[in-house]
């Protein structure tokens, strides 16, 4: 180009000419672009269709699958975009949520009650304050006080997954008996004014249901992520209490000796799409808010071989999001916040 341009200034007499020829080269250049963009999106539709299969997905009719594969196509782009980043430390995928803009996954997916409240700032004694000797992991997973990842399904019922997986924390490590609890009769049951069922709730007052009525098993009280009819059942009735909850004191220093001893409901902001597609590695504070919106439990802390540390965070999303439904989160990240806001609303039963 830059010898068609000097000859252009040089040998003026050939200006039409080498016009033409320009025309000519950039009205092919555009046709090429064209013709490959096009050769993507058929590569692109294919993919979707794969993907619509590996998901079970069906569209009511061709306008839907119409949008839906724009919208999948924008978050392809959006996950290649990402893992091409030179050192990041975190992998994206077109994972179930690949057809679902981030507000819609937002609203359907999460549940964290956004109105501040007393509730939520409220604060009780920290039993865990003078613990010292912290070892340098934890990952109650493998003490065997982590049920299997759950799915939440379309029902903003976080707050409940979150309380209940610190419960049955908390009741394996005093009783020794892994038992899975019932979210469902949380969402059906729970009438606090910060628990509304698949409309979001506070962790915090779900635990106060379970202070006062125990729980149910999961077994016996099974999830269906809508809102139904309470129908707790006495005879079985419950299968976990708690005597109460207590706060950590918002900082990673005290949100690391809660972890150490039992697992914990923390509050996060997973608003943003990086985390709507995360599959693996550490989570970076740069790449999220700290404007809570979800609940989730922290369930160990450790580092990688490099010396990043990271908080493990048991989501409510299924086994194929994330590390096996599970994500790593950076931790000591020096801000009063923590990554995601992981340190502005921690809180955890007492048995
Ligand atoms: C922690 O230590 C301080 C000072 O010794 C004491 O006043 C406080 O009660 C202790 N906290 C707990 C939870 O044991
Ligand atoms: C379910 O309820 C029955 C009684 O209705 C009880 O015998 C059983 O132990 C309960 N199962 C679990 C897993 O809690």
């Amino acid at each position: 180009m830059q010898i068609i341009m000097a000859s252009l200034t040089s040998q003026l007499r050939q200006c039409t000419i080498f016009a033409a020829l320009f025309i000519l080269l950039v009205v092919s250049t555009t046709s090429q672009v064209g013709a490959s963009s096009d050769l993507q999106d058929v590569a692109m539709a294919e993919r979707h269709e794969k993907w619509m299969a590996r998901h079970g997905r069906v569209y009511k009719d061709s306008d839907e699958k119409e949008r839906r594969f724009h919208i999948f196509k924008a978050n392809v782009k959006f996950v290649e975009a990402s893992n091409n980043v030179k050192g990041r430390s975190y992998k994206l995928s077109a994972n179930q949520f690949a057809d679902l803009t981030n507000e819609e996954f937002v609203a359907t997916h999460t549940g964290y009650k956004r109105d501040s409240s007393e509730l939520r700032r409220s604060t009780t004694p920290f039993r865990y304050e003078n613990v010292t000797d912290l070892p340098s992991s934890m990952d109650w997973r493998q003490k065997g006080a982590v049920t299997p990842i759950k799915n939440q399904g379309d029902c903003g019922s976080c707050w409940a997954f979150s309380a209940v997986a610190a419960t049955e924390g908390i009741t394996q490590i005093k009783t020794g008996k892994l038992i899975s609890l019932s979210e469902q009769e949380l969402v059906d049951c729970d009438t606090g004014k910060y628990a509304q069922g698949c409309d979001g709730g506070l962790m915090k007052e779900a635990f106060e249901f379970i202070k006062t009525q125990g729980l149910a098993s999961n077994a016996n009280y099974t999830y269906k992520a809508e809102d139904s009819i309470c129908k707790t059942n006495a005879e079985s009735h419950p299968a976990a209490k708690i005597k109460g909850y207590e706060t950590v004191p918002p900082n990673e220093k005290a949100l690391l000796k809660a972890v150490a001893n039992q697992p914990i409901s923390v509050g996060i902001d997973a608003d943003g799409s990086a985390f709507q597609f995360y599959s693996g590695g550490v989570f970076k504070t740069s790449d999220c808010g700290t404007d809570l919106g979800h609940g989730v439990t922290a369930v160990g802390y450790g580092s990688t071989s490099d010396g990043t540390k990271y908080w493990i965070v048991k989501n409510s999303w299924g086994t194929s999001w994330g590390e096996k439904g599970y994500i790593r989160m950076e931790r000591d990240v020096g801000s009063a916040e923590g990554t995601c806001g992981i340190v502005k609303d921690a809180s955890y039963p007492i048995a």
